[in-house]
């Protein structure tokens, strides 16, 4: 049984709480918020563009209000680290330092040396750093990832990558809207295609973006288009927030190689379809839980059999941060960028 602490309870808090409780091989045993209505015994529901949110009856764990004193106070086994982006790297190296393992939410920091010093402290301690880039877990995806990876979608020629969203309003004190702290769309939400991107293709040798600002001022991160530049593959990804409340999350590929298109479409039914080259069109069989539940699961069972994370590693998710920031770059100079 996985002793699990978990820290900051707004709306990825709140998914991974329902996710702990479900894992009959965790026992949640504290929560942790700087806001204290978070951690009330009945914690009200924060809103998201992904999940339901119900209200939460925490009485059944330790309750804290500042994250020191959780590590001081718990025996825990894993800290699970739901702060905004920007306080990733402090309380990270804190649960690593206090002798935990640790699973953080995306983007693994806001910069690269964050990256570091988390990286860091994982190899001092021995403790296991594992980053929570869903979306390599996340059903529909992973069937992409094995489609490539075992050559039935043939040489890949295309790929198109969506990701788009209401603006997200719920985010403690509006951190998220504020660029310097989250990275803005860029960083939040369109690296969750960066990094599977380099998950599936390697890196590439440049980028080139083009960024804009509907709802935030500042450096433009709020709609990226980007291409990857690559030797043999045209590789584009949109992302953005801006859109009207109305307007229903959308994520979504079209990769084309040789044997056929893989399309991921929310707004059809099956939403997954393969249409091959030759041939009638199917939709591949896929799992039927959440990127969210599948990842933690994923990271949990390494914990129990003290095997280290090798479907995301902490380098991979510091790659990304990277090559999201070379995207800004790229964007603000209008420039291609050189990835190294
Ligand atoms: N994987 C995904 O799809 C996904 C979705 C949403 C958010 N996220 C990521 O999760 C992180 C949190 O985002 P969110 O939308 O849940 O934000 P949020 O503002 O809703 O929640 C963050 C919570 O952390 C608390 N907090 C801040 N600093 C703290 C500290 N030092 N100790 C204890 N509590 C602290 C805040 O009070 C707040 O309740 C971000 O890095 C974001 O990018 C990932």
């Amino acid at each position: 049984m996985i002793r699990m602490g978990l820290v900051g309870m707004g709306f990825i808090g709140q998914q991974h709480f329902a996710i702990h409780q479900a894992l009959e091989n965790v026992e949640l045993v504290a929560v942790c918020d700087e806001n204290p209505d978070k951690v009330a015994e009945v914690a009200p529901a924060v809103g998201g563009n992904i999940g339901d949110a119900t209200e939460l009856d925490l009485s059944a764990q330790a309750r804290y209000v500042c994250v020191d004193d959780m590590l001081d106070n718990e025996q825990l086994d894993c800290v699970d680290v739901c702060v905004p982006t920007y306080r990733h790297a402090d309380v990270s190296v804190a649960a690593l330092e206090a002798g935990c393992h640790c699973i953080v939410e995306k983007p693994m920091g806001r910069s690269v040396e964050d990256c570091d010093r988390m990286i860091s402290a994982a190899e001092a301690t021995g403790g296991m750093l594992f980053v929570g880039q869903c979306l390599r877990f996340w059903p529909e995806y992973e069937v992409l990832a094995e489609m490539v990876s075992n050559g039935d979608l043939g040489r890949v020629a295309s790929a198109k990558f969506t990701r788009l969203s209401p603006t997200p309003m719920w985010s403690e004190g509006g951190w998220v809207l504020d660029t310097e702290l989250s990275g803005g769309a860029l960083m939040d939400l369109h690296i969750h295609d960066a990094d599977f991107i380099l998950a599936l293709f390697g890196r590439p040798h440049a980028v080139m973006a083009q960024a804009n600002n509907v709802v935030t001022s500042g450096e433009k991160a709020d709609h990226v288009f980007t291409t990857y530049l690559y030797d043999d593959l045209v590789c584009t990804a949109e992302g953005g927030w801006a859109m009207p409340q109305s307007v229903p999350f959308e994520m979504g590929f079209q990769v084309l190689g040789d044997k056929g298109l893989l399309e991921l479409s929310l707004a059809k039914d099956p939403p997954l379809t393969f249409y091959p080259a030759e041939g009638e069109p199917y939709s591949p069989d896929y799992a039927e839980q959440t990127g969210y539940e599948r990842e933690i699961a994923y990271f949990v069972d390494c914990i129990e059999n003290d095997r280290p994370p090798q479907r995301v590693t902490p380098q991979s998710a510091r790659e990304a941060v990277k090559l999201v920031l070379a995207e800004h770059k790229s964007a603000q100079s209008g420039e291609v960028v050189a990835v190294d």
